[in-house]
């Protein structure tokens, strides 16, 4: 690979750093940069993946690596210049460590070089529960859930936290964990949500009950953002006892699966949050026509709900609904609301918004 190929791409990881909120990753890849001697561990192992290392984010893989030694113990001298507590992190130190530490655990970082960056994100739920909220209210029959890319099923139990939507308040009252958003705008209906079932797919499901997977989830997590360590942590327990039947497919076979399964008395409902961009085109179109195809098929006792938390632009993302109430009554698509990509914010339109 052209050693400036590789430049840029840890550049772009180090701006982005900068600007999402990680002083000490940004910091970190600039002692590597101004040292970029190819024959330096840090740049030996990302020179030799043989990814594109901006599509495949591997500045990011290799970050979250040598995270996750620090986590589990394994290079305690790395881990003592990593953030903790009132320590914001030493990244020269750092970077000078990771010569040693990348040598000893190379074939460890080389398999994680390997794996896509694997993310959970909770506080999604914040702007997914208004909608299962509209679903319900519109469906008035319990939800039987499908997420499409669950990651490690965290946003399948969405029912287990507690939400602050600005001022109002919604869900489990004993929660260990509070999910607060930014609000603007009306709130949907606030009644309580019957659940029927729920499953979820994803192309390499974590499983929460492995400490390793726990750690990777963990890892992905900047250092220096304890706020958002501490959320994944408490979403974590506060799952620990739901079933999630999270499967290892991709979401163009387990669509099809989900609406041949379908039954009465239950609204199907299809989600799915910051996941579509990495789903080929052809598997898009594949579980878009699927879904229009079982809508047609929809009745008063059997509607079918696609919820969709995706991209809008690159700051914002939209909440939008595709509901087919009965093969009588029309098909509606909706924006229900935008909301920041980690479910921050949320502006609320409601029922009847399209653009
Ligand atoms: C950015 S993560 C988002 C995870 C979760 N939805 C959230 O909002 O926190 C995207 C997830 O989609 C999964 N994924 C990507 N392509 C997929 C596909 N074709 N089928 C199923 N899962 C896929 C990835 O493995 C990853 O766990």
């Amino acid at each position: 690979m052209p050693k400036q190929t590789l430049l840029d791409a840890v550049e772009f990881q180090r701006q982005s750093c900068e600007n999402i909120g990680s002083p000490f990753y940004c910091d970190l890849l600039a002692c590597a940069l101004s040292e970029p001697a190819l024959d330096r561990p840090f740049w030996d192992a990302l020179d030799q993946f043989e990814g594109n290392p901006m599509s495949t984010l591997s500045t990011l893989r290799i970050l979250g690596a040598l995270h996750d030694l620090v986590l589990s113990g394994e290079a305690e001298s790395l881990a003592a210049t990593f953030p903790h507590g009132d320590f914001p992190g030493d990244a020269t130190k750092a970077w000078h460590e990771l010569d040693a530490v990348i040598t000893k655990h190379r074939a460890f970082i080389d398999s994680r070089l390997e794996s896509q960056v694997q993310t959970n994100e909770v506080r999604r739920c914040a702007a997914l529960v208004p909608g299962f909220l509209e679903v319900s209210a519109r469906a008035g029959l319990p939800l039987r859930l499908a997420e499409l890319g669950a990651s490690a099923g965290l946003n399948l139990c969405w029912d287990s936290y507690q939400y602050r939507f600005g001022d109002v308040t919604w869900g489990n009252d004993d929660a260990l964990l509070t999910l607060e958003t930014d609000w603007s705008g009306n709130h949907p209906e606030m009644g309580p949500i019957q659940i029927a079932g729920r499953r979820g797919c994803d192309l390499s499901p974590l499983d929460m009950a492995d400490a390793n997977d726990r750690r990777k989830l963990q890892s992905f997590i900047w250092p220096d953002q304890p706020a958002r360590q501490n959320m994944i942590r408490r979403a974590i327990r506060a799952t620990e006892s739901t079933s999630l039947n999270l499967e290892k497919m991709p979401a163009g076979d387990f669509v099809g699966e989900v609406l041949d399964a379908r039954q009465d008395g239950e609204v199907t409902v299809i989600y799915h949050s910051i996941m579509w961009m990495y789903v080929p085109e052809e598997e898009r179109d594949t579980i878009t026509a699927a879904i229009k195809e079982a809508g047609r098929s929809a009745t008063a006792t059997s509607p079918l709900a696609w919820l969709r938390m995706e991209f809008a632009d690159s700051e914002t993302a939209a909440l939008w609904l595709d509901y087919w109430p009965s093969a009588e009554a029309p098909h509606v698509r909706e924006r229900l609301a935008d909301c920041h990509y980690h479910g921050t914010s949320v502006r609320w339109f409601g029922a009847g918004a399209t653009s």
